[in-house]
């Protein structure tokens, strides 16, 4: 595809309040020693108990617009990539254009010939999320070149840990991350590449319950398949493999090798699964960016929480090759280089 696609604007927002490894010793069995030394993990923002995930998000986009120098009027598609919304509907998406205050511009109030129409929903690949948010914007952008999409990834997956799974509840934590995407203008990365997949056979690989699968009635008690579950071992030998393949095909598509690849940034799951993933691309450690003992897995947020990091930091850099990747439930995973 050869339609032009730039990062224009990118923020970040998490929840102030923390839950450490030693927090987490107090009320299950498990220790610091156990999680740093499996997963990486030292600590992650959680909600408070009267705390929504969309306030985050909202925090996040009014960021990211600020960044991209773009008016909330200018907005054209507002998607979010969540698979912990706070309620099944309305979207996350549409909560976030309400706070925004995007019906002044786009609103039933306001349907013109003159005034474009606001696209807005959520959608659900996971931790795969981001990645495929860069995928649909390429696609919104080849359908209008104008577009200004403002792509929100927004999760709340503390709301689904079992504190009685020790072996998934010390993974997850919450935050929500915005990037402005648009095809001229002003810019900070372009979008040279995005490729992603997807196995439904593995579909029970991990599952989160709260849907409508089971009939329920006021009243009932919650079972334990309202919470996140996963089967952690399966999940990390098909993430290696799937990120570490995803990428090599992405590179090779774009006849660039990893030696070309100046920054590696993967989904903040567990630093074993990054290491593991580093070195079957062969890539040097220095190249590679991680921040999840801070946040934990943050699914589709993990990789704006990063790249937002790596930033700052002065690591990630507009014309610096950068090469993305995810996996998450469904199964579903992906690809994307910057530069
Ligand atoms: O974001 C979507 C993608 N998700 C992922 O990428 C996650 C992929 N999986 C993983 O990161 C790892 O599989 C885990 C971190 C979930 C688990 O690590 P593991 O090395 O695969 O451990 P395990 O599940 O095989 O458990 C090893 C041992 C078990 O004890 P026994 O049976 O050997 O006596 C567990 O009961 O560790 C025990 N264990 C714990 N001990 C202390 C499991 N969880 C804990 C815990 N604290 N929290």
């Amino acid at each position: 595809m050869s339609t032009v696609c730039h990062i224009a604007g990118l923020a970040v927002s998490v929840p102030e309040n923390t839950l450490s490894n030693f927090d987490l010793e107090k009320i299950m069995d498990t220790s610091d020693e156990w999680i740093v030394t499996r997963t990486g993990i030292r600590s992650r923002h959680v909600l408070k108990d009267d705390e929504n995930i969309s306030q985050y998000a909202v925090a996040a986009a009014e960021k990211a617009l600020a960044d991209a120098q773009v008016s909330a009027s200018q907005i054209t598609h507002l998607l979010v990539a969540t698979c912990s919304p706070e309620t099944l509907s309305p979207s996350v998406a549409c909560i976030v254009a309400e706070k925004l205050g995007l019906s002044k511009f786009s609103g039933l109030q306001h349907i013109s010939e003159n005034n474009p129409s606001l696209v807005c929903f959520d959608f659900n690949a996971a931790c795969s999320g981001f990645i495929y948010g860069l995928e649909l914007s390429r696609a919104f952008l080849a359908l209008n070149p104008d577009a200004v999409i403002l792509l929100v990834t927004a999760e709340s997956l503390s709301r689904r840990m079992n504190y009685r799974d020790r072996t998934t509840s010390v993974l997850f934590g919450d935050g929500a991350g915005a990037v402005v995407i648009r095809g001229s203008g002003r810019h900070l990365f372009k979008i040279l590449d995005v490729s992603v997949g997807a196995d439904g056979d593995y579909k029970d690989l991990i599952r989160i319950g709260g849907g409508t699968d089971k009939k329920v009635q006021v009243g009932d008690t919650i079972a334990e398949d309202f919470f996140l579950t996963m089967q952690g071992r399966e999940v990390f030998k098909h993430a290696v493999r799937g990120m570490a393949q995803e990428s090599l095909k992405l590179l090779a598509k774009n006849s660039l090798t990893v030696a070309d690849v100046d920054l590696f940034i993967a989904h903040q799951a567990n630093l074993r699964i990054i290491e593991a993933v580093g070195e079957r691309l062969n890539i040097s450690p220095d190249k590679v960016f991680t921040n999840l003992e801070k946040y934990g897995n943050t699914s589709a947020s993990s990789i704006v929480l990063a790249m937002a990091e790596a930033r700052e930091q002065g690591l990630l850099k507009q014309g610096q090759k950068t090469l993305l990747t995810a996996f998450g439930a469904g199964l579903t995973w992906g690809s994307a280089l910057l530069c």
